[in-house]
């Protein structure tokens, strides 16, 4: 997409985008800017090539390439690992993306503090290895965590398979480093666990999707390791038999690290992909349940309740998985299902809604009623207890471009709107970006709206900032 409000990336800024990064971290040539021209959304569809992409190594690279983007009116779009899946990484009007992928130092564990100083491109799995290895421990965990970087994890206020119990990625930030879309330096936040001291900036930075700045450091939160853990496997016939677990589960009092859903299709998808063989291929659905804690009688205790309340409900068969092994194994599937099912059929869209944990039951029913109703097949995997299932809608090989894009629009806005309907929202974890902007008004209170808009103007008035991103 062209727009005439920014300026191209000429010969003159590329030369001072190298004065400014260094000869070798600007990039210029067409194969290069292929890997930064998408995430893990439909490069057909959604992809576009920056102009220049650049690697900075420190805050002050990153503010004087922000101040000179504002002076030239090029737009920016940062990113870190490119694992998003709402589109919040791509460059849609060209210009320059500003990877952090070098910007990747452990700065300092802080033991007195329970923190850790980071940069942004560190990887996420890494962080939680360093910290691990000192007995402590780290709980943010975004399925792609092996590869995912903490500073794109910061901007899409991540997920993912702890959060029944941990909570998600913004809990655990105390504090950030921030380079504003005008290119100023700030800190927010610190090595602080509480701070009321004016507006709390540095939350509403947490989830912005790289429109209100770039994170360069954060401090994180880190808490005791949790040394002893169980995972259940619990088999049901039925997805809905497996959902309505979730609310018999948490109004128990039990506190699992997770409890994640798959149905059927998930884990035979997955296990194909993977070449991997489980004896739960043939159930409805199942639950993935992880139990942790530091004290191993009391997950002891949680695993048994948890456990003859999956056969109380009637669970057709609950395995315990105790070793390291077999509890690798397992989350392997679930963790690769998005990956498979993109191999199994590239034009689909993972879907992202969260309700309140109550309705989660009256999900399933939907899916099956709007899959019959737009010829769509919606598997659905996800963050059960969380309220937030990543139904996804699939093309048929069958079906015609045409009535697929029809159709998958149409579903789309109907689930949106059921979702709504139950008090949920359209994305609980993976963001708006490009994929869903042109839905979020019809779902979104238009004061609401429009407060973010103000926001948006006020931080970057020349909108240079990750523009195209949330609003439409
Ligand atoms: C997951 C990604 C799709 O939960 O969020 O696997
Ligand atoms: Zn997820």
């Amino acid at each position: 997409m062209s727009n005439s409000a920014y300026n191209p990336v000429t010969r003159d800024v590329i030369k001072a985008l190298r004065k400014i990064v260094g000869q070798g971290n600007v990039l210029t040539d067409e194969e290069k800017l292929e890997t930064y021209s998408h995430d893990e959304t439909e490069a057909a569809v959604y992809g576009h090539a920056p102009e220049a992409a650049i690697t900075p190594l420190t805050t002050e690279q990153v503010a004087a390439v922000v101040k000179l983007a504002n002076k030239e009116r090029i737009p920016i779009t940062p990113r870190g690992a490119g694992s998003g899946l709402s589109g919040g990484a791509i460059p849609e009007y060209g210009g320059i993306v500003l990877s952090l992928e070098k910007m990747n130092k452990f700065l300092e564990l802080d033991k007195a503090n329970m923190v850790a100083v980071v940069e942004a491109g560190l990887v996420t799995n890494d962080l939680a290895s360093a910290v691990r290895a000192e007995g402590l421990f780290f709980a943010g965990y975004p399925m792609s965590l092996q590869t995912c970087m903490i500073g794109g994890n910061i901007a899409e206020n991540a997920g993912g398979g702890k959060a029944v119990k941990y909570g998600v990625t913004g809990r655990y930030v105390l504090g950030i480093e921030l380079v504003t879309p005008l290119g100023d330096v700030v800190q927010l936040g610190g090595k602080l666990s509480k701070d009321v001291s004016g507006y709390d900036l540095k939350s509403l930075v947490i989830g912005s999707e790289g429109t209100l700045g770039i994170v360069t450091r954060a401090i994180v939160k880190l808490i005791g390791n949790p040394t002893a853990r169980s995972d259940i496997l619990a088999l049901f016939k039925t997805p809905k038999d497996a959902i309505d677990m979730v609310p018999a589960i948490l109004s128990n009092g039990i506190a699992p690290a997770s409890i994640e859903f798959m149905d059927q299709i998930s884990i035979i998808t997955s296990c194909g992909y993977l070449n991997e063989s489980l004896p739960y291929e043939n159930c409805g659905a199942m639950l993935l349940i992880e139990l942790d804690g530091t004290d191993a009688s009391q997950v002891e205790t949680d695993l048994v309740a948890t456990g003859k309340l999956c056969e109380a409900n009637g669970a057709m068969e609950v395995y315990v998985a105790e070793d390291k092994n077999n509890i690798e194994r397992i989350w392997n599937v679930r963790r690769n299902i998005a990956e498979a099912f993109k191999v199994y059929s590239p034009i689909q869209s993972i879907e992202d809604i969260v309700v309140p944990i109550s309705r989660i039951p009256e999900i399933i029913p939907e899916l099956e009623r709007m899959g019959k109703k737009y010829s769509l097949r919606i598997p659905c995997y996800g963050h059960a207890g969380d309220g937030n299932l990543h139904a996804t809608l699939v093309k048929d090989p069958e079906m015609s471009m045409e009535t697929w894009k029809e159709n998958e629009r149409l579903c789309l806005k109907e689930l949106y709107k059921v979702t709504g309907g139950m008090g949920g929202k359209i994305s609980g974890e993976h963001g708006i970006g490009i994929k869903r902007r042109e839905y979020l008004k019809d779902v979104i209170d238009p004061v609401e709206l429009s407060l973010m808009r103000a926001i948006k103007k006020a931080w970057d008035p020349n909108n240079i900032m990750n523009p195209g991103k949330i609003f439409a």
